[in-house]
Formats: structure tokens, sequence, C-alpha cells
């Protein structure tokens, strides 16, 4: 959601680097059982592809899964007839993640420091909204869709940001010419007492306004739907005036200006947790192109994508993104009873933190940061706590530039020897020399 919503200018098609190919390396990439041919594209580390067949939004008890039905059910309560889906393959064209949503070609979102490219006509799902084509395409179509699964973006490295999380996308639309009745048909909740709302964008305009292919009642009566629709998901999720809201306070939920090329108009829905405001997801009405593209010439719609990491974070009070990942059975065991009222993630790792510092001289071109993570999570895995780049500077003659990062190595389950942790940080500083080409200090 974040990079969407924000147009931060950077050069797209930098040369990016990629581990030189060893001799014999292979032609092709595997992914659950399709080969797809490498090229110049290509930056999956190996590290990632062992990530994709974990599927951990399937996984019984997985909080991710505990969330997920949760809110399947509170969907199909509204309207039986949703369609569900959490088993979509993970590579889609490129034309899939970001042309049919209308993503400009210069999107920073494209960019290969920011996306798993498979090779150049692939990648792994940014988000979820890459299978909205797919699932408009679907004849009869459904009223709508709810489509969980697990996204893939280079990303920095710390407790709350992993290269792969889960996201669930959520469409419904209505046939045009019967909107009114339509809209009617869910079962969507009176907003319950002790639920406080404010909508600070409620209307279109602006920088926010309808589609030219819409009439504004028409739009706004989508919108209202899918606000009281969502509306009652996080209620579903935090419960009214419980324990969201802090000292007796009535559960506080906000609607603010968003911006996708995929919807108009569109927002965001934030709810206050404990104290702060916590981004739930991204939605708005669905361009009508999409709909057009699709064969839904005929129908209106809108459109939601939220990330499930991050409200399993808050729910449960689980606080390293790491943990989702651990295969340790005191995690999953905790989430047995299911209850979301009731469970709080308790605390079984606290070993010391260990801190080493590398510099190098950065190449003169094409280098990202985000390669540089990538590398310390591919070379150490789930070691690492978090990577900082703590400074930077230009060489007054040479201006060459050196970049100083460090590296906070942390285990959940055990703690390390110093030798353990020396060898890792060797290989760290190898794989910058040879991967990055990197001029170590
Ligand atoms: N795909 C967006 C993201 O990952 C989230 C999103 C926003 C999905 C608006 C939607 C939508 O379907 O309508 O940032």
């Amino acid at each position: 959601m974040r990079r969407l919503a924000s147009a931060s200018l950077r050069s797209p098609w930098r040369e990016v680097h990629t581990p030189p190919a060893s001799a014999g390396a292979s032609t092709s990439i595997s992914i659950l059982g399709v080969q797809y041919p490498r090229d110049a594209c290509t930056n999956v580390p190996p590290s990632i592809l062992a990530k994709i067949p974990r599927g951990l939004h399937r996984v019984p008890n997985h909080p991710l899964n505990i969330i997920k039905r949760r809110i399947e059910a509170y969907f199909q309560r509204l309207n039986s007839k949703y369609a569900l889906s959490d088993s979509l393959p993970p590579v889609v064209t490129t034309t899939a993640n970001f042309d049919d949503l209308l993503i400009p070609t210069s999107h920073p979102s494209r960019a290969p420091t920011d996306t798993y490219y498979v090779n150049a006509t692939h990648v792994l799902r940014t988000h979820t909204s890459a299978h909205q084509r797919d699932v408009l395409r679907l004849r009869p179509q459904p009223v709508g869709h709810l489509v969980t699964a697990d996204v893939y973006r280079r990303d920095e490295v710390d407790v709350s940001h992993y290269p792969v999380f889960h996201q669930m996308e959520g469409i419904r639309t209505f046939e045009r010419a019967k909107l009114e009745e339509e809209v009617e048909v869910d079962r969507i909740p009176e907003r319950p007492a002790g639920v406080d709302i404010t909508d600070e964008a409620a209307e279109p305009g602006g920088t926010n306004s309808v589609q030219n292919a819409h009439g504004k009642e028409e739009a706004m009566m989508v919108a209202q739907h899918m606000k009281r629709t969502m509306e009652g998901m996080v209620v579903e999720l935090f419960g009214a005036g419980s324990k969201a809201g802090e000292n007796g306070e009535p559960l506080k939920m906000r609607w603010i200006e968003g911006y996708f090329p995929f919807t108009g108009p569109s927002w965001e829905l934030e709810v206050l947790y404990m104290g702060k405001w916590l981004e739930l997801c991204g939605c708005g009405v669905i361009q009508q192109a999409i709909l057009d593209e699709t064969g839904n010439n005929d129908r209106v719609g809108w459109a939601f994508g939220f990330g499930l990491e991050r409200l399993a974070m808050k729910m449960f009070d689980i606080p390293d993104i790491r943990l989702f990942w651990s295969e340790d059975p005191r995690f999953l065991s905790q989430f047995k009873s299911g209850d979301l009222g009731t469970l709080r993630f308790q605390p079984y790792s606290k070993y010391p933190a260990c801190y080493k510092d590398v510099s190098f001289w950065i190449p003169v071109e094409g280098y990202h940061d985000n390669d540089m993570y990538e590398l310390v999570r591919d070379v150490a895995g789930d070691l690492v706590e978090d990577v900082a780049l703590i400074d930077a500077f230009v060489h007054p003659k040479t201006k060459r530039v050196s970049k100083c990062y460090r590296i906070n190595y942390r285990s959940m389950d055990r703690t390390f020897t110093n030798d353990e942790i020396d060898e890792i940080q060797e290989g760290v500083r190898q794989a910058i020399v040879e991967r990055l080409g990197g001029d170590l200090r």
C-alpha cells in the first residue's frame, strides 16, 4: 500500500546486480513445479524461492490463517456468493501485476530494485491486485471475490518489514442498471454501538474525484456500500468498544483520501489501536476501464486490499514479523484456540542482540540499498533482525561513495557464539565484494 500511495520518483529501470552466473548455473528457474527461463532481469534469490511453498495463510492455526478465515466468514455472512481463493500461484505476468491495473510504466513499484523479476515478462506478484483481471474474467461472474495470497517486495529489513508478506484482496461488483436494489442485497450490519467513525474525505472531488464514466450518485452508492462493509469487517476483527479503544473508549476508525491507479475515488481506512492510527487498507471504486476490459461493461464495483501481517501483529501482540515464519512449535501452538478476543502472543525468546558494522565503497553505478538488504537476508537468513544504514559519505577527491551498515543479529530461539556470528559476517563481507561489486574498507 505504501508504495502505490506515494509516488516517490526513483528512476526505475536501472541496472540491478544479480549474482554472477556460476559455471553450470541453471538456465531456468523452477517455481512450484513450473520452469521459467532465466534472463538478464531475473533477480529472485534462493532465500525467497525457499519461502514460496510455505503458504502460511493456509496453515491451520497460523495467525494469518485465523484472520483470513475470520474475514471470509464475515463476508460470507453478508453474502454467501463471494468466491474465495487462497492458492493462486505467485508468478504473474508484468501485465497482470502492473499494466492491467493501469499502473504507469514509470511507476517506481516496477523497478527491479523493488520487485522480484522471475524474468523480463514475469514477476512474483507484488500485491493481490495482480489477480483482479483473472477473477473479473470468470463466468458466470460471482458477486464478489476474496483473494488471499503471499506477495513479494524487495524492501528494507526490520522487525515490521519482510520481503514476503500476505494480502487479502476484496472485490464486489453490481449490475449497473439494478444498483439500487443490489446494494441492498448484502446483509450489512448496522453500525454497532460503541464505534466512532470519522469520514474526512466523504465527498469526492478535487484530487479524489468520481470517474468520468460514472455518475456521482452511482459512485457514492458504491462507495457507501464499500465503507459500511469494511467498517463491519473492522468491528468483526477488533470488536466494538472493546480492547481497541482504551479505557472504555469506543473503537475509533477514520477514512482518509487515498490514491491508487486502479480505483477512483480512493480511500484508506485507519483504526486507532493502542493510541496510534494504524493503516488497514486501501480501497476505492474500481476504474471502469478495468471492468470494461474484463467484459463487465454493465457492472460497477469496489475493491480493497490489505496486509495481513500488520493486522495480525497488532491483534496478537506479535513483536517481530519473522515470527510468522518460525517453525518452532512454541509459536503455532499458542494460536490453537483461534479466539481473537483473548489471544495474545507470549514471547518465548529474549536472546541478546549482536551488532556488526560493515563499510564499503559502493559501485559507481547501479547500486541500491535494497541490494544490500537482500544480500544480508540471503546470506544470513532469519538470524538478522535488522540492517540499518548508519553512515554515508562522498570522498572529496575521488567522489566515491562509502556506506556503513549496522547488522543486528539476533536469533528467535537461541544465543549465538561470537565465532558463529563472525563466520556469518565474513560471508556477508565476501558477498558484498562478489555480488555487489563493493570495495570493503
Ligand atoms: N494493491 C494495493 C497495494 O498493495 C492495495 C489496494 C488498494 C488494493 C486499493 C485495492 C484497492 O484493491 O482498491 O498497495
